[in-house]
């Protein structure tokens, strides 16, 4: 079996915070696949994170870029380009943040302000990083672009909160992308609807214990980990994936597709 399914190949990976982050996973398993790239993070999030210890053990640079903002952006794209010599060939979009989630706001009432802002850094910041990419032609043709997203985009978890309706935003977002960068670069767009996870953005969601273990009791495959979803990210930017385009892929060990399982069914029975 062939480990270094990614060499020769270059891209720019957003959203490792600690070791912990499914993007410091990503950046670990794509290194040892031979894959080479830039490191990205918010300014604020290189203060708190230890993402320069990551950079050092997978050679890769650091550049700081709030994914909000297009100058950010485009200057990332142009200085990733000159590091590693040429058009990219992946890139991972891991960004996700709530202020009402932060903030312990309930769904039924929301602060809007806030809505627009999580909505912006955690679904539209990826239009933003797409268009900047298809605008300055920066991709080689059967590129691939991830977003990482959550099942609460399709069905309703309540303490998901706001970023329900982010993820479901996302979501689309690749798809209507998607089209016009297959069509019009052959590059492949697709997010990954990844099993509850324990990060920083995982655990302010309130009730996350609880959430995990009704997760791993539902799933035939129990929860996809941190580093079983760098895998499955390895896999869809190496060329064994070229024609996965416009998809939603489940990452949840079996979770989306289980209407109850027997171990649900078992903790819930009275025993009298
Ligand atoms: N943890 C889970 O349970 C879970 C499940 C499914 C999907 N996801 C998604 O996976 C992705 C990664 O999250 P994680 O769980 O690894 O948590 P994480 O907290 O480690 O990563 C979130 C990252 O977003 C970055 N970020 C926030 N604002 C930004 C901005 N303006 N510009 C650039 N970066 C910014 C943060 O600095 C952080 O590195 C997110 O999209 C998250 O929604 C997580």
């Amino acid at each position: 079996m062939d480990y270094t399914i990614l060499q020769g190949k270059k891209g720019i990976i957003f959203g490792a915070l600690d070791q912990e982050s499914i993007a410091w996973k990503t950046a670990e398993a794509v290194h040892a696949a031979g894959g080479q790239f830039v490191l990205t993070n918010a300014p604020v999030a290189m203060r708190m994170g230890t993402i320069n210890t990551l950079g050092e053990q997978t050679n890769a640079p650091v550049i700081p870029a709030d994914a909000t903002k297009l100058e950010d952006l485009e200057n990332l794209i142009d200085q990733a380009q000159e590091h590693l010599g040429g058009k990219l060939d992946f890139v991972l979009h891991s960004i996700g943040m709530s202020v009402n989630v932060r903030k312990g706001k309930h769904y039924t009432d929301l602060n809007h302000d806030w809505m627009a802002k999580g909505w912006d850094v955690s679904a539209v910041s990826f239009h933003k990083l797409m268009q900047c990419l298809y605008q300055k032609d920066a991709m080689n043709e059967w590129g691939s672009i991830i977003a990482l997203s959550y099942i609460a985009a399709q069905r309703t978890f309540p303490n998901y909160n706001d970023m329900a309706d982010n993820k479901a935003y996302l979501e689309s977002i690749a798809r209507s992308f998607g089209y016009f960068f297959g069509k019009n670069k052959k590059v492949r767009v697709n997010t990954i609807s990844q099993s509850p996870t324990l990060t920083t953005a995982g655990k302010g969601v309130e009730g996350l214990d609880g959430f995990l273990t009704y997760a791993e009791k539902t799933a035939p495959l129990g929860n996809a980990s941190a580093v079983d979803c760098a895998h499955y990210t390895v896999m869809m930017f190496s060329d064994y994936s070229r024609k996965v385009t416009l998809q939603n892929l489940f990452h949840d060990g079996g979770f989306s597709n289980v209407g109850v399982s027997e171990e649900v069914i078992e903790a819930l029975t009275d025993p009298s």
